[in-house]
């Protein structure tokens, strides 16, 4: 299935409340159980319980469960998608009220606070253009801590061309760091062959970045 790319944020809103609507939140190939790379990330980098984070585009992820049940106090979940947000609301009963709840597009947001972990899995390969992928650069730059974290995994290159209709562009982890140089710099990788709910492997490349010491301010 191909879908026209939605370019505004109501077209964007549009087409993933869709996708939610349609296949449920355990239904979407991008489902997963347990975030497993997330929470090995989590602790290599040693991000404590009293960290800020941000998960961008967490949708119906259960990442915002597993950052509520190791104890973190601060969690924002931004997502352009209300019918995720309603579904995540939902599963989580009264935790959800721990969480700071974000229904913002990122193209259509200005951080109000720098975060101290910016987590964004299988949303950075959806910006095929250079234009979007240089604003998601000045939000991310602008909502992150001098010395904060950022965790994003992408497809990998040899990954699907396409997701939920929409075409992605793919990386290597050289690939993906050097997108963010050099305001960014690379503190780990991980790659990963991820089980879709039908069975199907989709590939991953994980970077781990860091705001490089001598960047200007974002
Ligand atoms: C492939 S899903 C990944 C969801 C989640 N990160 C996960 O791993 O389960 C992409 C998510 O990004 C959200 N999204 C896409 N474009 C967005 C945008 N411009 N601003 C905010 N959220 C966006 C979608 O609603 C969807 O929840």
């Amino acid at each position: 299935m191909r879908v026209t790319r939605p370019t505004t944020p109501d077209n964007r809103a549009a087409h993933w409340n869709t996708v939610y609507d349609t296949k449920g939140e355990d239904g979407v190939s991008w489902y997963q159980a347990t975030p497993a790379v997330t929470l090995e990330l989590l602790d290599t980098l040693r991000i404590g319980h009293d960290a800020s984070v941000i998960d961008l585009g967490g949708g119906a992820s259960v990442v915002v469960d597993h950052l509520l049940a190791r104890q973190f106090t601060d969690v924002s979940l931004l997502d352009v998608s209300k019918v995720a947000l309603d579904n995540t609301k939902a599963r989580l009963g009264p935790a959800a009220e721990q969480v700071h709840w974000l229904h913002r597009d990122i193209f259509d947001w200005t951080p109000e606070r720098r975060y101290d972990l910016w987590h964004d899995r299988a949303v950075f390969h959806f910006l095929i253009d250079e234009h979007e992928r240089d604003s998601y650069l000045h939000v991310l730059r602008s909502g992150t801590a001098p010395d904060g974290k950022v965790i994003i995994a992408t497809f990998d290159t040899h990954g699907p061309t396409h997701c939920s209709g929409l075409p992605v562009v793919r990386y290597n982890a050289t690939e993906l760091a050097q997108i963010f140089a050099p305001h960014f710099h690379l503190l780990d990788t991980r790659s990963e062959e991820h089980l879709t709910p039908a069975g199907l492997v989709q590939p991953f490349t994980w970077v781990a970045l860091t705001p490089s010491p001598d960047r200007s301010p974002g």
